[in-house]
């Protein structure tokens, strides 16, 4: 009876000593685990991306060349200013750990356990939780990302980093960016898609996914995407956003297309209702055709008669083709001959002039 006291306390002193451990080694835990769910780690948590050279050589070189790189930015709730760690956490205890791990595979020995994980990882992550990590900064940066859940491809799971590398590619002058013949209409410089950490320039970087689009850019008639004139993304916003397609018609009925063709954005004296209605691309297939013009009908009149139905006016909107316009005859068939301004016409309410 008598021994038992002793030993009673010093069991309990062994249990308050194992709480106080767990609570501690839990309390780590969840730092290591969560960065939301403990206080803001202490400036000594970050190591810097120095630290991380040495056993990453790769992410640590093409990062130099990246917007990401030093950067400290107002514009963001979170600025990029910590590097690798902006990302991926303050990563102290994950440097300790795999420095004493390479010290002792280099010294023969075995490797000690320690603590590796990274707050920032995204081992096994899904590309929306990828996604959502890069949001939680560019989701601020104005229309072109902050519809990016709108878009088709957050919605089939395609995430940032399927177009772009997270810590940049290697620059190559050799490898150009897309280039755009069209001027002002499009900033694409040489390259480019490094620059904004892209995996592959414009167009293969979408057609590695869209191949099957790649046929309507060799008809006869198209816009010279494959050659490098026109880009995917100058009609589309791999961003996302309300439009059907995703395509870049932020302002009015196909202002994508009006940026370099701006002779046909009017406004006109005399519209053609269907530009403003249903757009260009009512008449025209936007990628390519066998047709001249890239029309979406070989020829110009039946074009028209879908819609100026030669039955005359039925009363839905548009007047029928006139009686006296002989279809039969080949005059009468080139309808752009007469009204020459088919897409709206300053003076002219039939477009002759
Ligand atoms: C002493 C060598 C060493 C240093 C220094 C080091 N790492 Fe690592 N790192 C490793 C090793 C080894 C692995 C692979 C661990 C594994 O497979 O479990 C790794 C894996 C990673 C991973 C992928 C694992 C995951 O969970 O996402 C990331 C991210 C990472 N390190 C980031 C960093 C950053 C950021 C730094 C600098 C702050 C850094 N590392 C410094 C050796 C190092
Ligand atoms: C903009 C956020 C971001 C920054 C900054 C960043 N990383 Fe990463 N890193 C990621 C993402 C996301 C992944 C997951 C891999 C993927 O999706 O391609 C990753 C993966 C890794 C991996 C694992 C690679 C593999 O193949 O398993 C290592 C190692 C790594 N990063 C190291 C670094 C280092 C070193 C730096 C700084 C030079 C850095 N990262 C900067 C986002 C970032
Ligand atoms: C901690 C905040 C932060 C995170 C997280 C972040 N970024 Fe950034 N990103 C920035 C800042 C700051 C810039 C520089 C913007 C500037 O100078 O206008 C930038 C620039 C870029 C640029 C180049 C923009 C340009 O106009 O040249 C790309 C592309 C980019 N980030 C992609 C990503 C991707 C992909 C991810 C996720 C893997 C990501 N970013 C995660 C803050 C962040
Ligand atoms: C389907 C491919 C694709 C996906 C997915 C994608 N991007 Fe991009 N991103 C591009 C292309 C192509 C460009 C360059 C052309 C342009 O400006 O649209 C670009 C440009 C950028 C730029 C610089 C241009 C600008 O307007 O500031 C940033 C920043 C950026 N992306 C961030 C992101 C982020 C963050 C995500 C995820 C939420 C993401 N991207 C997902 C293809 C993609
Ligand atoms: C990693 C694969 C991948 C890449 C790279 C990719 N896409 Fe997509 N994209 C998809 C998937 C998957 C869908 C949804 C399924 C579908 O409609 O094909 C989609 C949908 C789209 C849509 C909507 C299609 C519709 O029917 O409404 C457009 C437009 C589009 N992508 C354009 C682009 C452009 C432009 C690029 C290059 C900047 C690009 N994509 C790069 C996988 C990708
Ligand atoms: C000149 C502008 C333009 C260019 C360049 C362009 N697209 Fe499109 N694309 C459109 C328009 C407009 C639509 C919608 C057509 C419709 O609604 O009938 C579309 C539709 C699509 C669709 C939906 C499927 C379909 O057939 O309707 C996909 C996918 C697509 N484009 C991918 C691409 C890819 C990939 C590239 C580059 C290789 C590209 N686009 C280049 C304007 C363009
Ligand atoms: C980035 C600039 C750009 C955008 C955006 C653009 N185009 Fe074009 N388009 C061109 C260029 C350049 C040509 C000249 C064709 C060539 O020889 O490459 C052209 C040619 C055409 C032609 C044929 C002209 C002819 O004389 O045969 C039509 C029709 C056309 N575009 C319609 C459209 C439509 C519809 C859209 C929107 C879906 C659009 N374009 C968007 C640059 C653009
Ligand atoms: C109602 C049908 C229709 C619509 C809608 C339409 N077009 Fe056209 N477009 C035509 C026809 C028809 C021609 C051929 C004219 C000819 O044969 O002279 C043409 C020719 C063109 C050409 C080459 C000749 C030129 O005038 O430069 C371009 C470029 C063009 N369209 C761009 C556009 C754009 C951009 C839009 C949208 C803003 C658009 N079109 C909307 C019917 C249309
Ligand atoms: C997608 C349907 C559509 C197509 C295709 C189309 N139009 Fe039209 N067009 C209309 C509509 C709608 C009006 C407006 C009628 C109104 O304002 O009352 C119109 C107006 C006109 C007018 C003026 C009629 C008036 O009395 O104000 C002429 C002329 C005309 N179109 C000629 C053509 C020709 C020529 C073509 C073929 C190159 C053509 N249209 C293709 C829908 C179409
Ligand atoms: C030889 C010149 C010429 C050709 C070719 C021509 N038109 Fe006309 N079109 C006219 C004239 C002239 C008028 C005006 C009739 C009037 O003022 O009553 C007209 C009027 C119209 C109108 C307006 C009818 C209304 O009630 O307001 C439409 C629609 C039209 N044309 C469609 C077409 C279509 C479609 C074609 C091709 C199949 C075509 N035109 C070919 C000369 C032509």
């Amino acid at each position: 009876m008598k021994q038992i006291k002793p030993c009673k306390s010093v069991l309990v002193a062994v249990w308050v000593v194992s709480v106080l451990v767990f609570a501690i080694a839990s309390g780590l835990a969840t730092g290591i685990a969560s960065s939301e769910a403990v206080p803001a780690p202490v400036p000594d948590d970050f190591v810097g991306n120095e630290s991380c050279q040495a056993c990453h050589e790769e992410e640590f070189q093409n990062f130099q060349g990246t917007p990401h790189a030093n950067v400290a930015h107002s514009r963001f709730k979170t600025d990029m200013s910590r590097g690798c760690e902006s990302c991926h956490g303050p990563a102290k205890t994950h440097v300790l750990c795999e420095t004493r791990k390479k010290e002792a595979r280099d010294s023969g020995q075995a490797e000690p356990e320690c603590e590796s994980t990274l707050a920032g990882s995204f081992r096994g992550k899904s590309p929306k939780d990828v996604s959502d990590n890069c949001l939680k900064c560019h989701a601020g940066m104005g229309e072109e990302h902050i519809n990016y859940r709108r878009g088709d491809h957050w919605r089939n799971d395609i995430g940032c980093t399927d177009c772009h590398d997270p810590h940049g590619m290697p620059r190559r002058p050799d490898r150009l960016g897309p280039q755009s013949l069209v001027g002002s209409a499009s900033r694409h410089k040489p390259d480019w898609g490094s620059e904004v950490m892209l995996r592959d320039s414009e167009p293969q970087l979408c057609l590695d996914c869209h191949n099957e689009m790649r046929a309507q850019f060799t008809l006869p008639f198209r816009h010279r995407v494959l050659e490098g004139a026109v880009n995917c993304s100058d009609c589309h916003n791999p961003h996302g956003g309300f439009e059907s397609r995703q395509t870049r018609l932020a302002t009015g009925a196909d202002a994508a297309c009006v940026k370099c063709h701006t002779d046909k954005q009017g406004p006109f004296t005399f519209e053609h209702a269907p530009l403003k209605l249903e757009g260009c691309a009512a008449c025209h297939a936007p990628h390519g055709s066998a047709n001249p013009r890239m029309l979406r009908r070989a020829n110009v009149y039946q074009l028209c008669i879908e819609c100026h139905t030669d039955v005359g006016n039925i009363g839905v909107g548009q007047p029928g083709t006139p009686s006296f316009h002989n279809l039969a005859q080949e005059k009468w068939r080139n309808c752009t001959t007469c009204h020459v301004q088919i897409h709206g016409s300053q003076s002219h309410p039939l477009y002759f002039r």
